[in-house]
């Protein structure tokens, strides 16, 4: 009603200022084509575009990252290395100690050595698959490994192809999936007993739910999950993200906007893939998250208590109030996150040394 009289006092006004009424009512029908059949259509017709605005790889700051540097971006005691993850790929990884490790490091003969070594020790070790945009350099990022590295834990974090300092190629579910399959590989050959945990964000919980399932279905499952402002799919993302709300109630929608992501390739059916997961969960999702409204990470939740066989392990939900701000990417700043997680493990029975 407020946007039709907005709309309405708009065009009055450009009559009043002396462009004729034709001309106004011309442009005004432009606009609306424009906006509802050229854009639309362009979308549908172009999987180029379609990828580039799920993956979004072309956002990227802050600028300037030295990622051999992790020191600069406030990680000191953090070892930058690459794994190659198929022929020609390569991915970038950051390993960041627990707190009470970064001392000993500097005073190591061998950091290389140390560093890999370090990953048996008991400590936790979280693998961090974060959301589209930018890299595993961006400060909210950066933020809850400084989190976790304070609670003790290991954090591995890494770009996928197409993001950062990884190989530049255009990025598809299938191909960062992988990436996140074969980084896991390389922690999981290294860490013993120690638990390993994934930890996804935003589109990050989506590669997280069809890595983990593929690992839980090869027998080398996580030993638990954790999924930050997730969603249950894409189609569903897309219909509710801010951005496509002019469009939604458009009689085509779901053919012009949502098919065409299937046909190419960009599923992230996490409320198919979590029927696999046979580790404990935990969904962390903040109730004023714009970008992945919280409705989406409660509808996963309510499926996978569903669809998990009735002897898989725990699956917990907890929500942030609005009145905190928390949104779609300041979770870490939850003075409770720490406990809420301490807890987790606790109820999951995963072994966390009582000193920390
Ligand atoms: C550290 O250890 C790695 C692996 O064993 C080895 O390749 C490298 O040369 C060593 N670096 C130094 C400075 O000794
Ligand atoms: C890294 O750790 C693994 C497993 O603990 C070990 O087999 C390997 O030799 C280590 N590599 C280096 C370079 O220290």
């Amino acid at each position: 009603m407020i946007k039709r009289f907005i709309y309405a006092a708009f065009l009055a006004a450009l009559w009043h200022w002396g462009i004729e009424l034709k001309t106004v009512l011309l442009g005004g029908f432009l606009v609306l084509l424009v906006t509802y059949t050229v854009v639309p259509l362009f979308y549908h017709y172009n999987g180029w575009l379609q990828r580039h605005l799920v993956f979004l790889t072309f956002v990227n700051y802050p600028k300037g990252i030295d990622f051999d540097k992790p020191e600069n971006e406030g990680l000191p005691g953090t070892r930058n290395f690459y794994v190659e993850t198929e022929d020609n790929i390569r991915v970038g990884v950051w390993h960041i100690l627990p707190a009470s490790l970064i001392d000993t490091a500097e005073a190591a003969e061998n950091r290389t050595e140390f560093f890999n070594n370090s990953l048996c020790d008991d400590r936790p070790v979280l693998l961090y698959l974060h959301g589209n945009t930018a890299s595993r350099a961006v400060p909210h990022r950066v933020e809850l490994y400084k989190l976790l590295r304070k609670m003790d834990y290991h954090v591995v974090a890494f770009d996928y192809r197409g993001y950062a300092d990884s190989s530049k190629v255009v990025p598809t579910e299938t191909g960062i999936v992988h990436d996140a399959c074969v980084v896991y590989r390389y922690v999981k050959e290294r860490v013993g007993t120690s638990p390993l945990v994934v930890w996804g964000h935003s589109l990050g919980t989506g590669v997280s739910c069809h890595a983990v399932s593929h690992m839980c279905l090869s027998g080398e499952p996580p030993t638990a999950l954790i999924l930050e402002s997730p969603f249950n799919n894409i189609k569903d993302e897309i219909r509710y993200h801010p951005l496509t709300s002019i469009f939604r109630k458009m009689p085509k929608f779901e053919w012009l906007f949502l098919t065409p992501l299937s046909s190419n390739g960009i599923d992230f059916r996490s409320d198919e893939h979590i029927a696999h997961i046979n580790t404990p969960i935990l969904i962390l999702h903040a109730e004023d998250d714009l970008v992945v409204p919280y409705m989406l990470g409660h509808k996963l939740y309510e499926v996978a208590k569903k669809i998990r066989p009735k002897d898989a392990d725990l699956i917990q939900f907890k929500g942030f109030e609005s009145k905190h701000g928390y949104a779609h990417k300041f979770i870490y700043m939850a003075p409770e996150l720490p406990q809420i997680i301490r807890q987790f493990f606790n109820e999951a029975k995963i072994k966390i040394d009582s000193s920390n």
